[in-house]
């Protein structure tokens, strides 16, 4: 028997200031987008913005349904659009903003798997930055990161 340790590194940023131009403005992206969010039911509204390899800057929110279970996070609203508009871009970064909690409000798992989809085809990792109503910044690695031993299509073949 083998003892295995799962570990990986973050930072936190309590001021945003502390971030690269390019990075608050991904950020407030998010929170604009966030502000968009069509969320009558949690009223938990959350918004993401991406940067693409090309440029481009796109962003989406939370989008519920009165059917409960048909709702879609603000992540995957965001990742379909911008992988259905631009397939062959990779995906560099995202800023993900809450304005309803002081939490540290981290993606879904369905939203990791997603994320790890798009992460792993790329073979390169998508930066990932956790913003909420503190204003608090996380900045995470990668989205493999959020997901240990995960499943991914190597697996299929
Ligand atoms: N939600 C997101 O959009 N992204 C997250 O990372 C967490 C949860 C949404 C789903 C639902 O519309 C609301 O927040 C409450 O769960």
């Amino acid at each position: 028997m083998e003892n295995k340790i799962y570990q990986f590194e973050y930072q936190k940023h309590n001021n945003p200031n502390e971030l690269s131009e390019e990075n608050q403005n991904l950020i407030d992206l998010s929170k604009k987008a966030a502000e968009k969010a069509y969320a009558p039911y949690s009223k938990f509204r959350v918004g993401a913005a991406i940067l693409l390899e090309n440029g481009e800057i796109l962003s989406g929110n939370n989008q519920e349904n009165a059917s409960y279970p048909v709702g879609v996070c603000a992540e995957r609203t965001l990742l379909s659009y911008a992988h259905a508009n631009f397939p062959d871009s990779k995906k560099i970064k995202l800023a993900i903003s809450v304005l309803d909690t002081n939490m540290d409000v981290s993606p879904c798992g369905l939203c990791r798997q997603t994320l790890l989809e798009y992460e792993s085809i790329q073979d390169q990792p998508i930066e990932i930055m956790l913003h909420n109503k503190s204003g608090s910044v996380i900045v995470l690695p990668s989205a493999s990161s959020l997901l240990p031993l995960h499943f991914n299509h190597d697996m299929l073949s």
